[in-house]
Order: structure tokens, then sequence, then C-alpha cells
């Protein structure tokens, strides 16, 4: 049996996070510049994009430039940028064919002109596919994200919209970025890193983490398949006793 067909359908994480790493590394490995390693880790995008939806997992979110990536040198972020245009116009189509959505978290208003641009201008065209929601995590910070809820709230409990003791967790949820996302299922991040990196602190509550060393360039099909089949194996309790969810 083939690692895909392995899967269960009815167990896929219906919300699967990907920490994008090791770009840099997989470069210098082969004696090349950072950008071909970021070049080449489009590749594994869209290898990741199409076996979500061929799988039918509704929601998948890239972490692709986090707040800290803007202190790297300058070259590198340029880099970055304009790779993200070049490749939102590329995958404009496979997006379409394949019925995906495109969405977006972070300070997006950060981005240069013409990456936002470029950005909403998908994000419209494919504002009516159903099949999977992609969302791109662009200038994304966990704390950031955090703190913005955190003023909005403010603002409306002094306005009276909102009173402190009616603040729950259906409220924060409210005022994050992934409003319209359900929380993390499934966490992956390649590269042999074990940290989260400022990555959606509170959406990943109660994620399965899963982390490889393949770094990301390598990462294929059939590197995500393995990941599910773990996800699948465990036993998600959330604060319960085994016993009592059988
Ligand atoms: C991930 O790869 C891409 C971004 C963070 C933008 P890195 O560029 O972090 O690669 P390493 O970690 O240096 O190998
Ligand atoms: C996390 O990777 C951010 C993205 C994948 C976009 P980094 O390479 O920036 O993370 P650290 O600095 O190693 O924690
Ligand atoms: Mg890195």
């Amino acid at each position: 049996m083939s690692l895909k067909e392995s899967i269960l359908e009815e167990r896929l994480p219906y919300h699967i996070g990907v920490i994008m790493d090791g770009n840099g590394r997989w470069a210098k490995q082969k004696g090349m510049i950072r950008a071909i390693g970021h070049e080449n880790g489009t590749k594994a995008v869209r290898q990741t994009v199409e076996a979500c939806a061929e799988l039918g997992v509704k929601n998948l979110t890239l972490y692709a430039f986090s707040t800290e990536n803007w202190k790297r040198p300058k070259l590198e972020v340029q880099t970055l940028m304009k790779l993200l245009v070049s490749s939102l116009k590329k995958e404009i189509k496979t997006l379409q064919d394949n019925n995906i959505k495109l969405s977006a978290i972070g300070s997006l208003h950060t981005l240069p002109k013409k990456v936002h641009k470029e950005l909403f201008e998908v994000i419209e065209k494919t504002k009516d596919n159903a099949r999977m929601t992609l969302t791109l995590a662009l200038s994304y910070g966990s704390r950031e994200e955090l703190i913005c809820a955190v003023k909005e709230i403010s603002k409306k409990v002094k306005n009276n919209i909102i009173s402190p003791e009616n603040i729950d967790e259906s409220i924060i949820n409210e005022h994050l970025y992934t409003q319209n996302l359900p929380d993390v299922d499934l966490l992956i991040r390649t590269s042999g890193e074990q940290r989260i990196s400022n990555f959606l602190l509170w959406q990943i509550a109660y994620a399965e983490l899963f982390f490889t060393d393949v770094l990301w360039p390598d990462f294929t099909k059939e590197h995500l398949y393995e990941a599910i089949i773990e996800y699948q194996k465990r036993e998600r309790r959330f604060g319960k006793t085994s016993e009592q969810l059988s």
C-alpha cells in the first residue's frame, strides 16, 4: 500500500500549518547562495498545496515571512519579496485549476506596494473557490497579532461595545487575523529546528506537532503523507483521559 493510500480520509487534519524552514541551509549545502534555496522552496510550496487539495484538507496555512524576518540582510528581504510577487503571478493558474482560495494573515500593510497589490489581486480572483483555503502568513508574528487583538478589544470595551466580563475565547478568536480559520490540528516544521518561532501561538494550543529534518526545498508530497499518517496515530485527548474518549 502506498503512503497516500494509508491515509484515513475520515481522520484528516482539518487545518494544517507549516513552518517552512531550511531554505538557506539547503543552498549552503550545495555551495549556492541563499536566494537559490528560497527559489527551490517554491517547488515544495506547490507540492504541499497540491497534495493537501488532492487529499481533501480544507485549510493549509504556510509561514512564509515572519515579523522577525525583516531583520535579515536587506538583499535577502528584497529577494524574498520579489519571489513572492513572481510566485503569486505564476501560481494563480494552479489555484484556479484546483479551486483553491488564497488568503493572507499578518501585518500586510507593511509589505512592499507591489507585493500587497499582487497579493490582493490573487485573493480577489480566488475568493469564490471552495475546495481549500490556502493562507499565507506574511510579515506575520503571533505576538503582534495578539497585541492588535488586545488593542481592538480594549477600544470596544472603552466604547461599551464589549463588557470585560464577556471576554471569552470566541471574542479573542474574532479579533485575530485568523478569525475565519479553525484551530490548527497539525503543525509541521521542517529543517530539524524544534521551535515555534512566533507562529500561531494561540491557534496551536492543541495542535499535534510534527518535526522533520528534511529541509524545506526537499519537502515532497510523500513527506506530507508521512506527517499526516503520524498525526492519525496520535490520540488527541484535549485534557480528557483515554477512557473518556472511547
Ligand atoms: C525559511 O528558510 C524561509 C524563511 C524564513 C523566509 P530559511 O531562510 O530560514 O533557511 P535557514 O533556516 O537559514 O536554513
Ligand atoms: C520561521 O523561520 C519563519 C518562517 C518559516 C517564515 P526562521 O528561520 O525565521 O526561524 P528562526 O529564526 O530559526 O527561529
Ligand atoms: Mg530558518
